[in-house]
Order: structure tokens, then C-alpha cells, then sequence
């Protein structure tokens, strides 16, 4: 009888002690579907080292969602008010969209070419043909030594942007 009585008794805290480990195991997998995904958290600030960029070569980096240019400008290329300049480099950094109705351009030998309707912008991102009414977009960024963080405001894009809309 108390032997029945140890077994059902060991029994009953076996079974609670399975669901008490299962319970936390479905608890942290619950906390792991409420938490953002890593792939979010790390979507919203993205890094852009500079340093190894070729001049006249741009490279498009993907930030939340958007396709971003970043240009190293060749000398010949034009002075820009929205040049970012780090260390004696110049810079090219825009929202990869057309700003007509968003495609997104193409780089040829020095201007972004957009296949949808024609327009065209230059290597500091200005439209120069077709119907994009305005250059292209600057992304919020911040710079840090040689790299652009992508998503933050920092003094730089904030002296463009201001310069930009003067
Ligand atoms: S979407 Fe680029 S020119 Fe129309």
C-alpha cells in the first residue's frame, strides 16, 4: 500500500517536473516568437566599411529593405553638397529607388540609369534626365572612423541633409 503510494507519489512529481521544464521550454520558445528576429534587430543599423571601396565603383548594401548606394568618388567626378567626406574621400550615399516611381537604377560607367521610364542621375545622385522629379534620397546615417552606420543621424547627414534642402 505505501509502496503504491511512494510510486503514484513519485509518479505525480515526475510528471510535474516534466511540465515545469516543458512549460519553460514553451515559454522561452514564446519569448523567441515575441522577440524581434535577429534579422530584424540587425536591420535596423547597417555597417558600410569604406575603406576598401574602388573609386568609381558603387557598392549597393541592403538596409531595411531598401537597396543603398554608396559611391567612392573619382576626382573627376563634380563636387556635391551632399558629398560625405571621410579622410580625403568623397562619397555618394542615396536610397537606391528611383524617385519617380521607384525602380531601382542601374549603375553605368559613371551615371545610375533607371530601365523603367528613362531617368537618369549622376554620381553625386542628382537627376539629370528624364522624370524623377528630385535627386535621389539620402538615408539617414552616421559615421564612425571609416565606417557609415545606416540608420542613425549623425552631425554628417545632418549637414547634408540641411544642405540638401537649402
Ligand atoms: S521609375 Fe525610374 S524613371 Fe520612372
Amino acid at each position: 500500500m505505501s509502496n503504491n503510494t511512494n510510486r503514484r507519489d513519485f509518479l505525480g512529481y515526475t510528471f510535474a517536473a516534466v511540465a515545469a521544464v516543458g512549460g519553460a521550454a514553451s515559454l522561452v520558445g514564446m519569448k523567441q516568437a515575441w522577440d524581434p528576429l535577429p534579422s530584424v534587430l540587425s536591420g535596423g543599423f547597417t555597417n558600410v566599411e569604406v575603406s576598401g571601396l574602388k573609386a568609381g565603383e558603387p557598392t549597393t548594401v541592403m538596409w531595411r529593405g531598401k537597396p543603398i548606394f554608396v559611391l567612392k568618388k573619382t576626382a573627376e567626378m563634380e563636387d556635391s553638397k551632399r558629398d560625405l567626406k571621410i579622410g580625403s574621400d568623397r562619397f555618394t550615399v542615396a536610397i537606391g529607388l528611383c524617385t519617380h516611381l521607384g525602380c531601382i537604377p542601374a549603375w553605368k560607367k559613371d551615371t545610375w540609369k533607371c530601365a523603367c521610364h528613362g531617368g537618369e542621375f549622376n554620381a553625386s545622385g542628382k537627376q539629370t534626365f528624364g522624370p524623377p522629379p528630385r535627386p535621389l534620397d539620402l538615408p539617414p546615417f552616421s559615421v564612425k572612423g571609416t565606417e557609415i552606420v545606416l540608420g542613425e543621424e549623425g552631425p554628417e547627414y545632418k549637414e547634408i541633409a540641411a544642405a540638401m534642402m537649402a
